[in-house]
């Protein structure tokens, strides 16, 4: 298996994320000359791991590899769905058919969306509400809804970073270089 450069942004929170150089175009609106990334990270807790978002289709294998380059066998406890635009949760079927012990996390919309859009079982997903938390063993994720920021599901959270990175996550941060 390909090795991956898979950085440690914070002490166990790691970008798994995909650069996309010959994505040109996004919602057939916004050019993208230099391409784009879809940014999903790895959070370690003591007891439980969390993946924060996912890739657009097409770049789950990828995905998959720098995940089980960090986690190996270890199990993946949490797959947190912050927006459902494909961008973001495009990847969400497959790494549910891959981490069959896992729970999608969204909000209540959010749930609505994956379900239409990614066929989520209703029985494999967690809703969670604006103020909730999940605790990760040492590191606790906080959940922020956040209507219409981008879409009506959107929503951000918060994990431990460390003083020198942003201290959230905000839907639809979009770079054409890596985190
Ligand atoms: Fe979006």
């Amino acid at each position: 298996m390909k090795t991956y450069n898979v950085p440690e942004i914070s002490e166990g929170i790691y970008w798994v994320g995909i650069r996309d150089w010959n994505r040109r175009i996004f919602d057939a609106l916004i050019p993208l000359p230099q391409g784009t990334t879809y940014n999903a990270y790895l959070v370690r807790g003591k007891e439980k791991t969390a993946l924060i978002d996912t890739v657009n289709p097409g770049f789950e294998r990828e995905l998959e590899e720098k995940i089980a380059q960090v986690i190996g066998e270890a199990p993946l406890d949490y797959i947190v769905m912050n927006h459902a635009e494909p961008d973001h949760a495009g990847a969400i079927p497959v790494m549910m058919e891959l981490h069959k012990g896992a729970r999608l996390i969204t909000t209540e919309k959010g749930a609505k969306m994956a379900q239409i859009y990614y066929k989520a079982p209703a029985e494999e997903t967690r809703i969670v509400k604006d103020g909730d938390s999940i605790e990760l063993g040492g590191k606790t994720l906080k959940f922020i809804e956040a209507p219409f920021l981008h879409w009506p599901e959107t929503w951000s959270m918060r994990a431990p970073l460390s003083s020198a990175h942003r201290p959230y996550w905000a839907e639809c941060i979009r770079s054409p270089r890596t985190p």
